[in-house]
């Protein structure tokens, strides 16, 4: 085959377009993958709504890609034709910038940039990927049933063990969509007392049955205090996409709670009197490192931790998003691209 095809976003707020186009060729560093599944998540709205600064289009969204490698670009060393990778959303490292050998690559100043948002990604028969970008992926795994691994797996795994909550803390998972369904499951591997917070009462089951030990329903009770009532949370999980709703519940910190800020959902009011009084935190966290990508799917690998998914046609990717949009998924979106 020397094309490939693409479901591309042409501008910002446009519907997606079916692209037919060459196969692109690799660069040094760079692996051309030949897409098996991708995800769909919720910052794919970030290309299709055009949230960051300077983006450029058309673009190819998509960062919870499992492929095969297909193609190798010059300079590439231990990447073999044949060998099945993910990718997420961190793009790769150049490894020499203070940000890169400070493991922050994410902030690279020479631009690696974010998969799907500043370079191609997976809503595609074939994407380039810097060889930093890849993660192995284990032969046990389904790709379809894995490639959300790649973004909201791994950042709520690395979320979770990077929070300073312990074995027996509690532990909020706020939000039970995409990210939140994979959170309760690695933090009930992970040890930690559980509360599923969501508004409604539907997914309140689902949640106890993926390992939630409480559930707290944030639409008939007040987070915070209901958090507060257990004793306070040594971690809050925030994968909610709404700011009020995340301001809701930071009152239900414990002392040196820190909660852990994923949804993306621009300004959120913080009251410093609050904070400063348990010495508490409010901390960003962005997904991780391909390595960290590795260490989510063997974990996952070897605690049985799936992701439960309903699976679109790459070219049926406008019906996927608008799906993943409505909140209605149940858990995550993704398309089944060979
Ligand atoms: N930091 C990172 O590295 C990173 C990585 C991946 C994703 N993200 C971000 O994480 C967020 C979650 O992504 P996702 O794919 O899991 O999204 P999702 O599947 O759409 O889930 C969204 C969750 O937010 C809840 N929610 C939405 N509106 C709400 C409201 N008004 N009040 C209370 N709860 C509300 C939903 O509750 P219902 O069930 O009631 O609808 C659902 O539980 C997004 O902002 C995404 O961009 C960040
Ligand atoms: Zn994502």
């Amino acid at each position: 085959m020397s094309k490939m095809r693409a479901m591309v976003v042409p501008a910002v707020n446009a519907p997606f377009r079916l692209e037919e186009r060459e196969l692109p060729i690799p660069g040094q560093h760079e692996v051309r993958i030949r897409v098996q599944a991708c995800g769909v998540c919720h910052s794919d709205s970030i290309t299709v709504q055009g949230l960051f600064p300077n983006l450029t289009y058309p673009r190819i969204p998509g960062h919870e890609v499992v492929g095969i490698i297909d193609a190798l670009g010059p300079d590439v060393q231990g990447w073999e034709p044949g060998m099945r990778v993910g990718v997420g959303w961190h793009g790769g490292a150049c490894g020499y910038c203070g940000n890169c050998r400070r493991n922050m690559a994410f902030a690279c100043e020479n631009v690696h940039g974010a998969t799907g948002v500043t370079r191609d990604g997976g809503y595609a028969t074939h994407m380039l990927a810097l060889t930093s970008a890849l993660a192995h992926v284990p032969d046990t795994l389904d790709s379809v049933e894995s490639a959300p691994l790649l973004c909201a797996g791994i950042t709520t795994f690395n979320a979770l063990r990077n929070s300073g909550a312990k074995p027996g803390d509690l532990v909020a998972i706020h939000g039970i969509g995409g990210l939140g369904h994979l959170a309760i499951q690695f933090a009930a591997h992970q040890g930690f007392r559980i509360v599923a917070v969501n508004r409604g009462r539907d997914k309140e089951a689902l949640a106890r049955s993926l390992g939630a030990h409480d559930y707290i329903d944030s639409a008939a009770d007040n987070p915070a205090q209901a958090l507060l009532a257990m004793g306070g949370a040594k971690a809050i999980i925030a994968t909610v996409t709404n700011p009020q709703a995340m301001e809701a519940i930071i009152g239900g910190l414990g002392p040196n709670g820190v909660m852990m800020v994923i949804g993306a959902v621009g300004n959120i009011t913080i009251n410093s009197i609050e904070l400063l009084m348990k010495s508490a935190a409010v901390r960003g966290w962005y997904s991780g490192t391909s390595a960290d990508s590795e260490d989510t799917l063997l974990f996952s690998e070897l605690n049985n931790i799936t992701s439960m998914n309903e699976v679109f046609a790459l070219d049926d990717a406008q019906a996927a998003y608008d799906h993943m949009m409505s909140g209605k998924a149940r858990f995550r979106v993704v398309l089944k691209v060979d």
